[in-house]
């Protein structure tokens, strides 16, 4: 049982679900609760403006718990435009006091064969390759030629070697796309990000490899779309949206034809629209009617969307994304999927830049798993602004002296992070 409290009244040896600051739009919830281990886990809460915790008191309460209330998001439906649809996003939810479900059963533990930094080198080979076969394969769609499966079988057998062998390397690129071509990067971060969350599953090579092709997949509809409707900045008239409706069946239709495409692929391409709810479209399927490689795609497929800068739309942070996504587990997407993602990535995933309880600045470099506000960390910048002459490493979690407080828009200095990390 979760239950709110005031952070005046959070101990060592509880279990801590999730911390909020003031208002209900500051709350963080953790994938796995958190032993508060001691007087100065609760110090860095207060110091971080932190007021309320949520802790699981499971065995100090007899149940039931009063009611947790929940504020719904806010149903006005966005204006549409490419950038929604793409997204999904229906709600703008800014809300979040509804306590986590407990995630599934866990997979077995992921372990890394790898370090990073050597599988990084070759990952980011994997995600350029990719790139060039989607941008070969959209461009044969729209000339009405047929797509070949061979090239895009190796290419995502290539994506879910590298993630068993560090599961962070490709994922972190898919972080790290300042210069890249939307369209091309976009399809490539799905299927990288759908490989990290089914891996995160449990889920066999075979099964990573049919999510991964059909996530690559996942947009390949809109190449009949046509460019004028794809590339309007701004909103679409209505009919002008069901055109875009459409892309799912078409995709499907177009990988139906594909010789060596798997059905479940193929399920991808025709549900990644749908909504949890049964509020999306495609076939109007909800819950577990939907292929279970389309959920994982349309938690994939929003959150790149949401962290990608757009003509029309600037990227969100991916902690402020995250936040969003969590808001919206049961309704869009299916809970549990989201929190693998946080799992996979991190509240300040690699590369973000953040903001430390001292005013210095620096960069994540690695996750600590069990430790989501304090991850590994590059130094770069001073307190008082001034860049260092020479990055340092700190694991946030030896510290007792800093803390990460908040993330950073990186604007100019995002492709020095590039250079920093991978
Ligand atoms: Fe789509």
């Amino acid at each position: 049982m979760i239950k709110k409290i005031g952070i005046d009244e959070l101990k060592p040896g509880m279990y801590l679900s999730g911390l909020e600051k003031e208002g209900a739009a500051g709350v963080i919830f953790f994938v796995n609760n958190i032993l508060v281990d001691g007087e100065g886990d609760i110090r860095r809460f207060i110091e971080s403006g932190y007021r309320s915790a949520y802790v699981d008191i499971e065995e100090e309460l007899p149940a039931p718990l009063p009611p947790v209330p929940i504020d719904e998001p806010r149903s006005k439906e966005p204006e549409k435009t490419e950038a929604v649809e793409e997204a999904g996003i229906i709600a703008d939810a800014q809300t979040l006091t509804e306590p986590p479900a407990p995630p599934e059963e866990e997979g077995p533990a992921a372990v890394d064969r790898v370090d990073f930094h050597e599988a990084v080198k070759e990952a980011k080979e994997i995600r350029r390759e990719a790139q060039d076969l989607v941008r070969g394969f959209m461009a044969n769609v729209r000339m009405g030629k047929e797509i070949e499966a061979g090239p895009i079988n190796e290419s995502v057998d290539r994506m879910v070697g590298s993630v068993f062998k560090n599961q962070d390397a490709l994922a972190s690129l898919a972080r790290l796309k300042s210069f890249d071509d939307y369209t091309f990067a976009h399809s490539v971060n799905v299927s990288i990000l759908a490989i990290a969350i089914g891996r995160q599953m449990g889920l066999d090579e075979g099964s990573l490899h049919d999510l991964g092709v059909g996530a690559i997949l996942h947009d390949i509809g809109k190449m009949l779309i046509p460019e004028a409707i794809l590339k309007k900045p701004g909103p679409l008239s209505d009919a002008e949206y069901a055109e875009i409706k459409k892309h799912p069946m078409l995709g499907s239709e177009i990988l139906l034809k594909t010789k060596g495409i798997s059905d479940s692929s193929r399920h991808v391409s025709l549900h990644h629209h749908e909504r949890f709810d049964g509020a999306g479209y495609g076939e109007r399927i909800s819950g577990e009617e939907i292929h279970v490689f389309a959920r994982v795609a349309a938690v994939a497929d929003t959150y790149d969307a949401m962290t990608s800068n757009r003509v029309y739309q600037k990227a969100l942070l991916p902690e402020e994304a995250l936040k969003k996504m969590y808001a919206l587990r049961g309704k869009q997407f299916e809970p549990s999927l989201v929190e693998r993602l946080v799992k996979c990535l991190g509240i300040y995933p690699i590369g973000t830049l953040v903001e430390l309880n001292t005013g210095e600045m620096s960069v994540v470099r690695s996750l600590n798993r069990d430790h989501p506000l304090q991850p590994n960390v590059l130094m770069v910048f001073d307190k008082s602004g001034s860049r260092l002459p020479k990055p340092f490493e700190v694991d946030l979690k030896d510290e007792i002296g800093r803390w990460v407080v908040t993330s950073k828009d990186p604007g100019e200095f995002a492709p020095e992070i590039e250079n920093l990390i991978a």
